[in-house]
């Protein structure tokens, strides 16, 4: 049961949290003699009175009404016992609530709040605590001194329960009085007399999973709280368990990983941090959290601005350049898988690395159809048509895609896709395959070759001297891979000494 206060008594702000009893220990230890300094009654019934005296005094541990479940409460007038905060445990002498028996140690766990005014509880048994957020994984697991958040962020959001060797309680903790004055006044002064529950470091990570940030083709992710530390994250699930895209990103943000230690180039800043993997039926990543999203929610929110659009080229061809004088290659570069780091100044980071890969060459459809680069459909076509001669693609196809995320936000913007109501539905067949002439060939070029035209043409003919939009015609959307120019040549060419010109 998750117990959310409603009327004004249930927002006391003497009241810490509520100890709903789930396990049939529980319920006993809950309705203990010993522990009836913490017994409180909820009406079912928001008409009805809660405890009262007469209820109290006539209580004999069964005489209970129908329309009254019943708790345990914490109070900051109850004056923990311990420096530490509630203790929780077997020894009638020390324990704020009582729960008796063999599997529970003396001072079993203490329930306070962290440096941060976070309400946690910390394992000090024997034989453990374990507690579950909402009905995530991996919390399953028993652990001794562990610490586990209970409010704070997104975790006040969560339900959860906490197991002391079947003593199962739902623990709410009363969010709703976190903005009442009385409240922090309380707990400025419970922090001043008692210490603070830290976490330990090296104590096993716990994800909690929180709202959806984001989803796209093969995977959603989810923001996440780590409940040790109230870090939050961003966590990456594949849609579908047989999917490998999770499986081929673990793998090559482990190797960027290695490669980010061995190198200083300062592309390297520009590339999502992996910070952990989850091993579950389906793997999921850990990921460093962007509150500022996508460059794609960004620029929906507010244009990029001249010095904006200049950050965001600088930046990402050095992100690219690292990634590419490491034989990768990203494949699905689009604003969509770039995210904001800042934005005053822009600050990026290539995301998204299901599609990438390592080989330094590719022939398989991968990516956007508005950022695929022409060879990317032409190698396709040639795999469709049976050709003896398959044109392979390597990473330049990365430049032509980033050429096109960058024109879109400069004045010349990207061209209106003619088919761009289709383009939900369509096939990657579809956008490679040649079209039949009037005799039935397969001669006329593909939609993605048709579009790729179109894209180069608008940006030649927006370019005008010394600006931007030159730069992104003449180096980055050129057609043919051969004279489209590498990342560093890009850099080179606009960065470099010769390139330090200023650029508008
Ligand atoms: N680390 C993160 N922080 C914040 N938002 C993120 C993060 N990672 C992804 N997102 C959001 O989720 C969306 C989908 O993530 P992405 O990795 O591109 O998954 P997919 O492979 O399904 O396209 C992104 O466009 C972005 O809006
Ligand atoms: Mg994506």
């Amino acid at each position: 049961m998750n117990f959310t206060p409603t009327s004004p008594h249930e927002v006391d702000p003497d009241i810490i949290a509520w100890l709903c009893p789930v396990s049939q220990k529980a319920r006993q230890a809950t309705l203990s003699l010993a522990n009836r300094r913490c017994f409180r009654t909820i009406t079912q019934d928001s008409n009805s009175q809660r405890s009262t005296p007469e209820w109290i005094d006539c209580w004999d541990g069964v005489a209970l009404q129908n329309n009254c479940s019943f708790c345990l409460v914490l109070t900051f007038s109850q004056i923990p016992s311990n420096e530490y905060g509630f203790v929780l445990g077997s020894d009638r002498e020390t324990c704020d609530i009582l729960l008796p028996g063999y599997n529970i140690s003396r001072n079993h766990c203490f329930i306070g709040f962290t440096r941060d005014r976070a309400l946690a509880i910390q394992d000090r048994s024997t034989n453990g605590t374990r507690v579950s957020y909402d009905d995530s994984y991996s919390h399953q697991a028993w652990y001794t001194t562990h610490t586990w958040r209970l409010s704070g962020q997104h975790l006040d959001d969560c339900s959860k329960t906490i197991d002391m060797q079947d003593y199962v309680f739902d623990i709410s903790v009363n969010t709703a009085a976190a903005h009442n004055y009385q409240f922090h006044v309380s707990l400025t002064s419970y922090l001043s007399w008692h210490r603070p529950l830290e976490h330990q470091t090296i104590q096993t990570p716990i994800y909690t999973l929180g709202k959806t940030l984001g989803s796209g083709a093969y995977g959603f992710v989810c923001m996440s709280c780590e409940a040790g530390s109230g870090t939050i994250y961003a966590i990456k699930t594949t849609k579908n368990p047989g999917d490998r895209s999770v499986k081929r990103e673990y793998c090559c943000l482990k190797e960027i990983q290695q490669l980010k230690k061995q190198s200083n180039m300062p592309g390297k800043n520009y590339i999502i941090k992996l910070v952990d993997v989850i091993k579950c039926a389906t793997s999921r990543l850990v990921l460093e959290y962007f509150p500022l999203g996508s460059l794609h929610d960004q620029a929906k929110a507010r244009p990029l601005s001249n010095f904006d659009q200049e950050m965001l080229l600088h930046s990402g061809l050095q992100a690219l350049d690292f990634l590419h004088s490491h034989t990768m290659m990203h494949r699905d570069i689009k604003p969509q898988n770039i995210l904001v780091r800042s934005r005053e100044p822009m600050d990026i980071v290539l995301a998204d690395f299901g599609a990438c890969s390592r080989a330094g060459y590719a022939h398989s459809f991968y990516g956007s159809y508005l950022y695929a680069a022409p060879e990317v459909a032409q190698a396709y076509s040639d795999l469709l048509d049976g050709s003896r001669v398959v044109h392979r693609y390597d990473s330049r196809c990365d430049i032509w895609s980033f050429g096109v995320s960058v024109l879109q936000y400069t004045t010349a913007g990207i061209p209106m896709c003619p088919f761009s109501h289709r383009l939900s539905s369509m096939t990657p067949d579809d956008w490679c395959e040649k079209r039949l002439d009037q005799t039935g060939e397969r001669s006329l070029p593909s939609l993605g070759e048709m579009w790729c035209k179109s894209v180069a043409s608008h940006a030649r003919a927006h370019a005008y001297e010394g600006s931007r939009i030159t730069r992104l015609s003449q180096l980055m959307l050129v057609e043919d891979p051969l004279q489209r120019r590498a990342a560093s040549e890009c850099l080179q060419i606009m960065y470099g000494d010769e390139g330090a010109v200023s650029w508008h």
